[in-house]
């Protein structure tokens, strides 16, 4: 009992020397880093004490060495140096072009009793961002959606948008994210109104990512084309008002030529009427009623008739003689022949 006792306390005394001796002996700093793909990590190993070798593994394989005094095996990914020249209590160790492939525990080792001690290292990755369709031209006030498709991203990225530099408010656009492979792909739906012409930007960004990737489409706005059914509808009805105007102005001319011509014939009749009462010993022949213009002529013509067949009786039965045939009228032969030609025709 007393040998498990005394045991129990020596182990406690044993653990608790090593600790505070290792701890005080050996450090890394930082024990947690992010950065982003294809940069450059450093970490930094500080031992007090006389060392010799001194390990760093990275992913769980070895990858550089170093032994005191001053042999550093080195490769083109992995380097490290003395912070100080002629000091060898301080050793940075660097990655180089980090990849993925390094994410995890970077652990470093001193030969002897200064144990190791790990940090954390995350390695982000980002991908592509593309809005698709490109350039567009939509026509004003129409509903627009874009979709924007970031790929390779590492972890999930951020996804936003913004229209003419402004962000966008979120609660316009949606994002889903998916696993592909070892990254993830997203995609960002945005919905709005084109109201006049705008530059969308879509971007993406991860914690490390100093400036978000992006991807700029530019929207032209047109405006609206006409409506042709209404303006139809108002060609229609100004047309029709139009037609209508005309018809009922075509309506009060014509009535009002007819109510203008009924007193003139009144006139007219009252200035006969004063002419002849003024004076019947003055008759003008040459003066004809308007009014009885088609009654005048006829008169004239059947006069004209009348005298014409007046000569043609007067005439005739000199015809009529010759057609006796009576050579005592042989003088008047050729007077007779030329009213026998008309006759016949
Ligand atoms: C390391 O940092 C990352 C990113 O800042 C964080 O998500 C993670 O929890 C940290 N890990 C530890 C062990 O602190
Ligand atoms: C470093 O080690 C290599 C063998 O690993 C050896 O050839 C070289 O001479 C050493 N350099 C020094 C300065 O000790
Ligand atoms: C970094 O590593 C990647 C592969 O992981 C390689 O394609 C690229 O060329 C390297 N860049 C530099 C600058 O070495
Ligand atoms: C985003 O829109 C929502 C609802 O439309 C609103 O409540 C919120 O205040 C807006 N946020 C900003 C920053 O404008
Ligand atoms: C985003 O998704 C939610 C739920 O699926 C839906 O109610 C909302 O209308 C969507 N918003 C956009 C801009 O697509
Ligand atoms: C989109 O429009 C912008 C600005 O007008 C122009 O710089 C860019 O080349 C256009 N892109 C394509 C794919 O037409
Ligand atoms: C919108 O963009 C189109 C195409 O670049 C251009 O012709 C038009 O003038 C622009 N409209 C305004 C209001 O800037």
């Amino acid at each position: 009992m007393t040998v498990t006792w005394k045991s129990w306390r020596n182990l406690w005394i044993y653990s608790l020397l090593c600790t505070t001796g290792v701890s005080g002996q050996l450090q890394l700093q930082p024990l947690n880093s992010t950065v982003l793909q294809g940069s450059d990590v450093g970490f930094t190993a500080t031992v007090q004490g006389q060392w010799k070798v001194m390990t760093w593994n990275v992913g769980g394989f070895l990858v550089l060495t170093v032994v005191v005094p001053s042999n550093i095996t080195s490769s083109s990914q992995y380097s490290a140096t003395f912070c100080n020249s002629d000091d060898t209590s301080c050793v940075e160790f660097t990655i180089h072009n980090v990849s993925r492939k390094e994410s995890g525990p970077v652990v470093c080792t001193v030969q002897g009793d200064y144990g190791s001690r790990t940090a954390q290292l995350n390695v982000e990755e980002s991908g592509t961002v593309s809005i698709m369709g490109g350039n567009v031209t939509v026509e004003q006030d129409q509903h627009v959606e874009f979709m924007c498709i970031t790929t390779a991203w590492f972890p999930i990225p951020a996804v936003s948008w913004a229209q003419n530099g402004q962000a966008v408010n979120s609660s316009l656009y949606n994002t889903t994210s998916m696993a592909d492979g070892d990254s993830f792909t997203s995609t960002s739906v945005l919905r709005f109104q084109a109201v006049s012409n705008t530059t969308l930007e879509c971007q993406a960004a991860v914690q490390t990512l100093r400036n978000p990737r992006t991807s700029s489409v530019f929207i032209a706005v047109v405006p609206k084309p006409p409506d042709w059914t209404v303006l139809i509808a108002v060609v229609v009805s100004v047309g029709g008002f139009a037609l209508l105007v005309l018809l009922i102005l075509g309506i009060i001319f014509c009535y009002r030529r007819r109510k203008e011509k009924q007193p003139s014939y009144q006139d007219e009749i009252s200035r006969r009427v004063r002419r002849q009462s003024q004076g019947q010993g003055q008759v003008n022949t040459g003066y004809v009623p308007e009014g009885r213009t088609s009654a005048a002529p006829s008169q004239l013509t059947d006069s004209g008739f009348c005298q014409t067949n007046g000569s043609d009786i007067v005439e005739m039965p000199k015809v009529k003689s010759s057609h006796t045939g009576n050579d005592s009228n042989t003088v008047d032969q050729p007077g007779l022949r030329k009213h026998r030609h008309v006759t016949i025709v």
